[in-house]
């Protein structure tokens, strides 16, 4: 039952009978709903136990980047759109956006990671699976951050020329938990399921990219999977706190999250230009500038901004913890799609 369901069900009747049949109707859902969620913890827990993995099972040694390939599909750059560039070009920049990809999301999982640590000192010992689970989670985008370190090192060596993305990670991510823990929980939400909808729609079967990329995206988005289903548990868990109006408030804060990302990505395409620019050894005009910065925002903004919003699990969610957000969030989303 989701948490709106039940708090209708308390203010619905008025006489003291049905009051006192809607409090034991409430008293059950409640505690039907809280053994579900436990058993939810303890097999997404599971799960996350058969999927281990380190980090030299996937970087060093002989698994090295391929720079003569892309690393990331058309669907996730929007680079064969833009026609002021060779081909050679244009796979310069894949990789550059490849290298930029990687970054924002290691950028990402280091809000990600103490919001979590925050949420296990919420949970104490109320729920041992929960704990469990969520350290895990907590492990795992540690190491995630580490794994994209790696990779930075392995790029910066093979790429020939230096590629900056935005920073320090830090300040960003400072800037982001400064923001309701609700909203924070949002954000997340929509990153975790934004991973998913990434690698299943179009890395999966992309048989035309480096083996190695894929496959540091393979295994990221094979934990990222229980992170998703996690995540929607702790944005129920902190919504059932708070009072309506504070909910409210705090999808305010998520959509002024998303408009500093957005800020952040923007910073990225400027960045990006002058990475290809060095990489290419090209001067831009002003037009060939304007159309790469036009396009390439355009794919930033649809690859980590709307891709989220709009997934089916981040509407129902919404909508689960507050009536008619969805339609708000796909409001917002009009303007990165
Ligand atoms: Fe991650
Ligand atoms: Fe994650």
């Amino acid at each position: 039952m989701a948490l709106t369901d039940t708090l209708s069900t308390a203010d619905g009747p008025d006489s003291g009978f049905d009051s006192a049949v809607s409090l034991l109707q409430l008293v059950r859902s409640m505690r039907s709903t809280d053994f579900r969620i436990a058993e939810d913890y303890q097999s997404i827990w599971q799960t996350a136990n058969r999927i281990n993995w380190n980090i030299q099972d996937l970087i060093g040694g002989d698994k090295r980047l391929n720079f003569t390939q892309p690393f990331l599909p058309d669907a996730l750059v929007g680079i064969n759109a833009i026609q002021c560039l060779s081909d050679e070009e244009k796979l310069k920049l894949n990789q550059i956006r490849g290298n930029s990809y990687l970054s924002l999301f290691g950028l990402c999982e280091e809000f990600i990671l103490p919001s979590v640590v925050e949420h296990i000192n919420q949970i104490r010992w109320n729920n041992l699976y929960a704990t469990q689970a969520f350290l895990h989670f907590a492990e795992e985008e540690s190491k995630h951050i580490l794994l994209f370190q790696r990779f930075a090192e392995d790029f910066e060596q093979g790429f020939g020329t230096v590629c900056e993305c935005i920073g320090p990670a830090h300040t960003i991510c400072d800037r982001i938990l400064n923001h309701h823990p609700l909203a924070v929980a949002l954000t997340t939400l929509h990153i975790e399921w934004m991973t998913q909808r990434h690698y299943l729609e179009s890395v999966r079967d992309n048989q035309g990219l480096d083996p190695q990329f894929c496959r540091l995206l393979r295994y990221h988005w094979l934990e990222e999977a229980q992170h998703a289903k996690l995540d929607a548990l702790m944005v129920q868990d902190i919504a059932r706190s708070l009072s309506p109006e504070e909910i409210e408030r705090a999808i305010a804060d998520y959509f002024t999250i998303v408009d500093l990302l957005d800020q952040g990505l923007q910073q990225q395409v400027q960045l990006d230009l002058e990475s290809l620019s060095r990489a290419t050894n090209r001067w831009f005009s002003d037009v060939e500038r304007a159309e790469i910065q036009t396009i390439q925002l355009q794919s930033y903004r649809w690859t980590f901004l709307w891709s989220g919003m709009t997934h089916q699990n981040v509407g129902r969610i919404f909508n689960e913890i507050y009536p008619s957000s969805e339609t708000q969030l796909l409001e917002k989303a009009k303007n990165f799609g």
